[in-house]
């Protein structure tokens, strides 16, 4: 399929979804509980520094907002301008002021080596070209920047499995680690059978 029928696809599937995303406890984070167990993933994996973040695929900006609780200058980008619209208003709601763009993730229209991390959730493993998409976000990284992949295997409905993102890295990423998220119930409001996890590296240079 042509790449601009295909942004043009998943922008009006996302912004169809955009209303009720929230409704699933690991999108709205309305549950304390759910919304904590985020929060502790995010405060032990991202750098202990207040710094620049950038959420990619940010959708409703839940973790975009709790990453700027965290204290960290947030950048949000998302193809879908009502996933856009929804996340400005979950950030004015919570006071707090981050950078939201509509944007399409595969080729960010960003300046090279700003971010002090990077963190992108469920969106990796529908970009085709996964290799050069991930050189590209590296390429935003600052040297020792860090990348967290938080992906899926979702039984039969699709998704990737991490060694297919580890693969993928290119190599001026290192120090991986890849962190199981299935044994953790409260990240997903529930028990989960299938494979979800963290690929976690970081910009050595
Ligand atoms: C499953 S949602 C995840 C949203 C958010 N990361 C989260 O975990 O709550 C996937 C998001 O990726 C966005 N998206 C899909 N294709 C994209 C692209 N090419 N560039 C940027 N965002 C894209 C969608 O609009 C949607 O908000």
């Amino acid at each position: 399929m042509d790449n601009s029928k295909r942004l043009r696809e998943a922008r009006q599937h996302w912004d169809k979804e955009a209303a009720r995303f929230d409704d699933e406890p690991d999108h709205g984070l309305h549950d304390p509980v759910v919304r904590s167990a985020w929060k502790n993933l995010l405060v032990n994996w991202l750098p202990s520094h207040p710094g620049s973040v950038l959420d990619i695929g940010c959708g409703t900006g839940s973790l975009s907002v709790l990453m700027a609780e965290m204290g960290h200058n947030v950048t949000g980008i998302d193809l879908s301008p009502a996933m856009i619209a929804q996340a400005n208003a979950k950030a004015r709601a919570a006071n707090y002021s981050i950078s939201f763009q509509v944007m399409d993730a595969s080729r960010p229209d960003l300046a090279p080596q700003q971010f002090k991390a990077i963190v992108c959730r469920h969106l990796l493993w529908a970009l085709p070209d996964r290799a050069r998409v991930l050189e590209r976000w590296s390429n935003l990284l600052v040297p020792n920047g860090r990348l967290l992949l938080i992906e899926g295997y979702w039984n039969n409905s699709g998704g990737l499995y991490s060694e297919q993102i580890v693969e993928a890295l290119p190599s001026s990423c290192s120090r991986v680690i890849v962190k199981n998220l299935s044994d953790y119930p409260n990240l997903w409001g529930g028990a989960v059978t299938d494979e979800r996890y963290m690929v976690k590296a970081d910009r050595v240079y």
